[in-house]
């Protein structure tokens, strides 16, 4: 398999679009010009699938994979150009399901090797985007040296930096993990007690796992919707919880019983939020932590 490209990048919230355009091009930044751009992720995947679509610009489908650090990271990915767009998104919805659409306007900009994205972004405003793109067999130093300087002369504070992509940001609602887990729930294999739950998971990686309760003749060997969820996370290849949503056709809101809330523990963190209601009904929000204090560890043997 041929390597994936490489870049180091940071992502910041920018409060005054026009300035931080004015000091590109203060430095000599070459303007490429603004492109409309039509992301959609898509579920089940490891690490991060979208399709671009764009204009100006060919088409492509873009697999990567990047921490969530607030800092300049690694990204690992692969363009790949997508001829016929529009079908290839409808065979992906249909063979692993849509997460969600980015829609936004890049003004695009280059300098000393760095890509300068200028974005508005759709439901969640204007961000500012540094990509040094590495050198084959590189040992990026260079590039975050790159990134280092442009920052400081963007003029980009800590604060401003966020860890998160778009489609994170844009998913990392209620509403969205809601629905997921209200949609598995619609699927509990539930004859016994007749009582149908949902859950959904969003990964550290920026998917969606979603789970069921799982009846049996024999009782005690059912298995809860979140236990489902998290059997599916784990063998999706991830390994931490970002967010945790809980769905039950009879209860407004169903809190995780008390195996669950250790298992939800083993992967989240305390601060970890949790959802609990239907979509577009009552919510409460907590978080792993408060459900469960003093959760059980394992100390290292
Ligand atoms: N159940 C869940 O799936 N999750 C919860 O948080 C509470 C209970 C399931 C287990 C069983 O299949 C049914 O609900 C009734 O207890």
């Amino acid at each position: 398999m041929t390597a994936p490209s490489r870049n180091i990048e940071i992502k910041a919230r920018v409060r005054d679009p026009g300035r931080t355009l004015e000091l590109a091009l203060g430095l000599g930044a070459e303007d490429r010009g603004e492109i409309s751009q039509r992301d959609t992720y898509f579920t089940r995947a490891r690490g991060r699938l979208k399709l671009r679509e764009q204009d100006p610009g060919e088409d492509e489908l873009i697999q990567y994979r990047r921490a969530d650090e607030a800092a300049a990271r690694t990204s690992s990915y692969r363009r790949v150009s997508a001829g016929a767009a529009g079908e290839l998104r409808e065979a992906l919805d249909a063979a692993l399901g849509t997460l969600v659409v980015v829609v936004k306007r890049r003004r695009l900009l280059l300098l000393d090797g760095v890509r300068i994205h200028l974005d508005q972004v759709e439901g969640l405003g204007s961000y500012l985007e540094l990509e040094a793109v590495a050198g084959t067999g590189s040992d990026l130093d260079e590039e975050h040296a790159k990134v280092a300087r442009l920052r400081a002369e963007l003029e980009v504070d800590d604060d401003a930096l966020v860890a998160e992509s778009y489609s994170d940001l844009l998913l990392d609602t209620p509403e969205l993990l809601l629905r997921a887990a209200e949609e598995a729930m619609q699927r509990a294999y539930a004859p016994y007690s007749n009582f149908k739950v949902g859950a959904a998971l969003l990964a550290d990686g920026g998917g969606i796992h979603v789970g069921a309760n799982v009846e049996n003749a024999s009782y005690p060997q059912g298995q809860c919707a979140e236990t489902s969820a998290i059997g599916a996370l784990v063998a999706a290849g991830e390994t931490r919880i970002a967010a945790v949503a809980v769905t039950a056709e009879r209860m407004e809101i169903c809190p995780p019983c008390g195996g669950c809330r250790q298992r939800l523990s083993e992967l989240g963190g305390a601060e970890t939020r949790v959802y609990l209601g239907r979509p577009g009904g009552p919510l409460e929000t907590t978080t792993i932590g408060a459900l469960l204090p003093l959760a059980f560890e394992l100390d290292a043997p």
